[in-house]
């Protein structure tokens, strides 16, 4: 790869990005970072010639694509406030995120690299198995990006803004939700003196039922049969705790009525 990448931000997302190019042997060529010492844990994956940066004036380096993975909230300030190479091509990695936010901006090639995989410093995976959706401001970019994702991950397709803001929603509720029901699996196991572990083979089968048989069919439980004896029972053993019981409840009420439908 001969194209010099540059990432902005220091979180989960850019310290994977700069583990994969570390991986592919093209290290990355700048790191923008608010404070140097954000970078200590990148320094694995940086060689000598990697500039690593707080300036918001980045005119004079010479990246071809410069990443910005920096928290949602801050993409368009962080935008507005840095001065960018004429020639670079400027990109987010936001699902939720639209391009518009580089419009007026005077930056001429911009676009979005969505990865679809949530992304934690502590946890390896293989890059090569993520989704990434590209977009782009005009065609010419659109094939530099599609190339340069290619090299990330074979798994590449075109998405407009409206769409990866609904796949990214989707997303939200198949990660983000469900692993929150985790947590509270989990503290509901460790109140009794039982690991979570325990949960595991249910959990890896729950996500292989869904994904080869579809949610629908795959939905069981006492919900699903209004079998309203074990929840009232369910819900006694919630007594104490009101925001988790609402929240079963919540669902139970869910899962019953699109089992009805069904
Ligand atoms: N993590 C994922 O699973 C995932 C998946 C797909 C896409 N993404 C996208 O990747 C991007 C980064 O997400 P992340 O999860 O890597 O974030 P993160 O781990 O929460 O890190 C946030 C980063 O944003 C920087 N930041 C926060 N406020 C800022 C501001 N006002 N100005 C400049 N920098 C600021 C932080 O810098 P400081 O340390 O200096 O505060 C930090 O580098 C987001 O657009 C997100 O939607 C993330």
């Amino acid at each position: 790869m001969q194209k010099k990448v540059a990432i902005v931000g220091n979180g989960n997302l850019a310290y994977h990005l700069a583990k994969r190019f570390w991986e592919l042997g093209h290290p990355i060529s700048g790191l923008v970072v608010r404070s140097e010492a954000k970078a200590v844990p990148f320094k694995p994956f940086l060689n000598d010639e990697t500039v690593i940066t707080s300036a918001s004036n980045l005119a004079n380096h010479p990246w071809d694509l410069i990443l910005i993975a920096v928290a949602d909230s801050a993409i368009s300030s962080m935008i507005q406030q840095t001065i960018f190479p004429k020639s670079a091509i400027v990109i987010h990695a936001s699902g939720s995120q639209p391009m518009s936010v580089f419009h007026a901006t005077g930056i001429q090639n911009f676009g979005v690299v969505y990865p679809l995989q949530t992304f934690s410093k502590q946890k390896d995976f293989s890059f090569s198995e993520v989704p990434l959706f590209v977009e782009a401001n005009n065609r010419a970019t659109e094939e530099q990006l599609l190339n340069f994702s290619k090299i990330l991950s074979p798994k590449v397709a075109l998405l407009s803004s409206d769409k990866r803001l609904r796949l990214h929603m989707a997303a939200v509720m198949a990660c983000n939700f469900s692993n929150a029901l985790y947590a509270i699996a989990e503290d509901q196991l460790s109140a009794a003196g039982l690991d979570f572990e325990l949960l595991r083979p249910l959990m890896e089968e729950t996500v292989q039922k869904a994904v080869t048989i579809g949610p629908k069919q795959a939905q069981t439980g006492p919900a699903t049969r209004g079998d309203s004896e074990i929840i009232t029972k369910h819900l006694n053993l919630l007594h104490q705790s009101p925001e988790i019981k609402e929240v079963y409840q919540l669902l139970t009420n869910l899962i019953a009525n699109r089992s009805k439908k069904n």
